[in-house]
């Protein structure tokens, strides 16, 4: 994959299709209804971008500003097409969109199943660029579900230096 190829974009409603089926080829991943990412992409636009070649996705981040924390973006879900991984998408996706929501926003948090070393490995390596620790800690237990569900496992980074806008096309 050619990363200059790649273009970084908010989502918007005509993207809900291919986000389900991006999702949905993630056995690792929580698959929500096709109705779940229609609202996502209308309403969280903003706060969430995607990956594409052509009309190809190949990648997106969900995230949202916390309600009763406007300084913490929250990232819902990320997903990068299987046959481009490993090749610095899903880092560029969560850097980029670290980049675009501005410096009021000061903390991002994830949560993670600790088992999915891929994603624990694309929050440290931002933590790394950040020059921060990461934190972590259990927000929600097995217990927490009704269904068979691993732990969620809460990382959260706090910003502490600037870093350079680049390459997100707004409208
Ligand atoms: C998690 C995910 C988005 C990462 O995207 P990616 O494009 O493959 O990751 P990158 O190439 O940007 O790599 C980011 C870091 O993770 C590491 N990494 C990537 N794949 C890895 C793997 N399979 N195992 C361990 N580490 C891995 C990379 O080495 C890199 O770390 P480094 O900077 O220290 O070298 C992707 O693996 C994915 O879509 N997984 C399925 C969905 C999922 O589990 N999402 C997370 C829960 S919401």
């Amino acid at each position: 994959m050619i990363q200059s190829e790649i273009r970084f974009e908010h989502p918007s409603v005509v993207d809900a299709k291919s986000l389900f089926r991006l999702a949905a080829c993630n056995d690792n991943l929580d698959l929500y209804p096709e109705y779940f990412y229609l609202v996502w992409a209308r309403d969280f636009r903003k706060t969430s971008l995607v990956a594409k070649s052509g009309d190809r996705l190949l990648g997106y981040i969900l995230a949202y500003i916390r309600p009763d924390d406007n300084r913490t973006l929250f990232l819902w879900q990320i997903a990068v097409d299987p046959s481009v991984r490993s090749s610095g998408l899903g880092f560029s996706l969560v850097k980029k969109l670290i980049d675009s929501v501005g410096e009021d926003v000061s903390a991002f948090e994830a949560t993670i199943d600790v088992c999915n070393d891929a994603a624990y490995n694309t929050l440290t390596s931002l933590a790394k660029q950040y020059e921060t620790n990461v934190s972590q800690k259990d927000l929600f237990l097995e217990s927490d579900f009704i269904s068979s569900h691993h732990k969620e496992t809460l990382i959260r980074l706090e910003r502490k230096k600037e870093l350079v806008n680049e390459g997100v096309e707004q409208e």
